[in-house]
């Protein structure tokens, strides 16, 4: 498949991708969070819950995994790629080794990974994964983030995506903005937009063909701390002006993500912003979707807690959040969808 058939099959499908590319450090917390002691043998059953939920396939095109789950197999032998294969669903490597502190840039983030990508891409093509995805994270807040940090990143984003390309890997590029503090809605509108400017002058340097790379963003949000939390069309009227101000117009698609929103707040604003795209002259030129991790997994991975007897309800936990994002994509989502058992 051409990069662009890949993400056309992320992205076209009006199916969302699947954030389950945690690190191990990030994959351990969250199981000690639910009472689970973290092992590799854990880790690999909370995912094997995950890639073996029934018929996810409806509603997930993609899931993006990390170095320890594309070499394992899931717990009835298959390689998890054949798995998700079987499933229908593609899959991606996270290759990115994390945010790193920023020399001389005291607290700010750069992330990591460069050194030895093109044969990191050369294996993980072997291995099966057919798109990948690299995170920046920047902080937001007392005149936070610098012009250099946000350059760094936009740079490392380009470099990696453009290895990805040559690598036959259909490129994520994921520069996330930060809202955890009580910064306002319009802040995070006018840096994420600053932001996704450096990282497209960047990409077009780099030479990295935009048709065939997905971009990640974070929605405009009102802090989570902020006092005043904006209404759902407001979240979404400022994500859509945003995106198209600073996105180009010939790339492939644009996949949320969830950024600690609740699954339930994640999916509304997502609702809103796909009602918004399609009302008469507006007419966006990418496809939209969602590649959530927190907000699609937390109820299922409480619901888990480590128990074998608690699987099946765990997967049907995480097929609802998937399902209700699937419909918000369609434009079917309805709050009382939420009332329905999972
Ligand atoms: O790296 C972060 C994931 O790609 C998205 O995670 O949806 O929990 O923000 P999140």
């Amino acid at each position: 498949m051409t990069l662009i058939e890949i993400a056309q099959k992320l992205v076209g499908q009006r199916k969302g991708i699947l954030a389950m590319d945690e690190s191990t450090a990030t994959c351990n917390e969250r199981l000690e969070s639910v009472g689970v002691l973290p092992s590799p043998e854990r880790r690999r059953a909370w995912r094997d819950l995950l890639v073996t939920t029934p018929n996810l396939g409806n509603c997930i095109s993609g899931a993006i995994l990390v170095d320890e789950t594309i070499r394992e197999t899931a717990l009835d032998g298959r390689p998890f790629v054949t798995a998700l294969d079987e499933a229908g669903i593609i899959s991606g490597i996270k290759v990115d080794m994390g945010a790193k502190d920023m020399a001389a840039f005291a607290g700010e983030k750069i992330t990591d990974g460069l050194d030895g990508l093109r044969a990191r891409f050369a294996d993980y093509a072997e291995l099966g994964a057919r798109f990948a995805k690299w995170r920046a994270v920047l902080s937001i807040g007392g005149g936070l983030p610098s012009r250099g940090c946000i350059e760094a990143n936009a740079h490392a984003l380009a470099r990696y995506a453009a290895l990805a390309q040559e690598a036959g890997l259909v490129p994520i590029v994921e520069p996330e903005l930060l809202m955890t503090g009580d910064d306002s809605l319009e802040e995070c509108g006018r840096i994420t937009e600053a932001l996704l400017r450096s990282v497209f002058e960047q990409l077009s340097l780099g030479r990295v063909a935009l048709d065939g790379m997905i971009l990640k963003p974070n929605m405009v949000l009102p802090g989570l701390k902020c006092a005043t939390q904006d209404p759902i069309d407001t979240v979404a009227g400022a994500t859509v002006r945003c995106l198209l101000r600073a996105v180009p117009a010939d790339v492939a698609g644009i996949a949320f993500l969830s950024g600690g929103q609740t699954g339930e707040l994640a999916t509304e604003r997502l609702a809103a912003i796909r009602r918004i795209a399609s009302l008469p002259g507006k007419d966006l030129p990418w496809p939209l979707t969602f590649s959530f991790a927190r907000a699609i997994q937390w109820p299922a991975l409480q619901i888990w807690a480590g128990h074998d007897a608690n699987v099946w309800r765990a997967q049907a936990a995480l097929f609802k959040r998937a399902d209700c994002n699937r419909a918000a994509l369609v434009g079917n989502y309805d709050g009382a969808m939420e009332q329905h058992a999972a």
